[in-house]
């Protein structure tokens, strides 16, 4: 079993919600230098104010496609492993279709390429569990067909295809991991990009109307990001993991209306939801089989979904402008 201390690690999007979680675990964990990369599209300072108060930590900000860049990053920090995290949210797709669908492969396209030239030694690349589509069948191992529902999750699927036959062909050292439905702090609660739980919470707290889009019955399997960090650190120090795609969930799958019910009981909201039309090709169910990821990285959460979502809505409640 390999130890991430003393390791050279560099994150792509690294300022943004999971990737400045995975940086302040990597520092914790003893890391010997944490090297983000990060084009700040969603990314925060705000995020790394842990991180950058640590002499192992650097920080880049530029684009994570952009081969040259990688490139030199790489050879003047000497880095190890890299953990590839950046992305452009989902619901990007809807704004700028291929961008969003893009983005995912071409820095995946970079990142294989300086891998298969020895730039550095490790990727554990981060999927997600967009890419399988809605579940065919539940709990969804990682052989559940890949049926992607927006340009983003096509962009994941597509990387991972790419990943996967370049680890078999070339026999490069990487780790695929798919995450389901991550929550915490830091997540995105403003604007277009926003995810579900902050959003609702900054509404609520702001005096505005939460809202649900379509019947509320879709489901989706949430994770707290700090059992997720812990998986993808798990991911790099079990070399079993290597060549194989790994689900990161909680295993149980709750709906949309149901989420929305605990965010207003927490928060003592018992005014008024606004239905919206249901999001154009929205998954309508996700929910992970972790039996991989508890074979080969010995992972189970931590966390329940109640003691998380109390956490997080506390950090909100605290540290946001909400
Ligand atoms: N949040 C979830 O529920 C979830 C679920 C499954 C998988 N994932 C995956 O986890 C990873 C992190 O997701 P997140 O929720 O933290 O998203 P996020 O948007 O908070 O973080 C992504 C980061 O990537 C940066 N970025 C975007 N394009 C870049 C580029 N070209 N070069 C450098 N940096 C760039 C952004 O600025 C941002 O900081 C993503 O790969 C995502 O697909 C997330």
């Amino acid at each position: 079993m390999l130890s991430i201390k003393g390791k050279t690690v560099l994150v792509t999007g690294g300022a943004g919600f999971i990737g400045s979680h995975l940086c302040d675990t990597l520092l914790e964990k003893g890391a010997g230098k944490v090297v983000c990369l990060d084009n700040f599209f969603l990314g925060k300072m705000e995020n790394l104010q842990e991180a950058t108060s640590h002499e192992n930590f650097v920080l880049y900000h530029d684009d994570a496609r952009n081969f040259g860049t990688v490139q030199a990053i790489l050879g003047k920090e000497q880095v190890d492993v890299v953990f590839n995290l950046a992305t452009i949210a989902l619901n990007y797709s809807f704004f700028n279709p291929f961008d969003a669908y893009m983005v995912n492969v071409e820095i995946a396209n970079t990142l294989l390429e300086l891998l298969k030239m020895e730039q550095y030694r490790t990727l554990i690349h981060v999927s997600s569990s967009e890419a399988y589509g809605s579940a065919k069948y539940s709990p969804m191992d990682e052989n559940h067909p890949t049926d992607p529902t927006t340009p983003y999750a096509a962009g994941k699927a597509a990387a991972d295809l790419m990943i996967h036959s370049f680890s078999k062909v070339l026999d490069l050292d990487i780790s695929i991991i798919r995450p389901f439905n991550n929550f915490g702090p830091r997540q995105n609660a403003e604007g277009p990009l926003a995810a579900i739980i902050p959003a609702t919470a900054r509404k609520i707290r702001q005096g505005e109307t939460p809202m649900i889009e379509g019947t509320g019955e879709q489901t989706r399997d949430f994770i707290y990001v700090k059992d997720t960090v812990r998986a993808l650190v798990a991911a790099y120090e079990n070399e079993d993991s290597r060549g194989k795609i790994i689900n990161i969930g909680s295993g149980s799958d709750i709906s949309i209306n149901y989420l929305m019910k605990k965010i207003c009981d927490y928060l003592g909201y018992d005014g008024e939801i606004e239905r919206r039309e249901s999001r154009k090709s929205d998954v309508q169910k996700l929910c992970a089989s972790s039996d991989r990821a508890k074979k080969y990285l010995g992972f189970t959460p931590e966390y329940t979904f109640e003691e998380a979502l109390k956490e997080t809505l506390d950090w909100y409640i605290k540290h946001a402008k909400l």
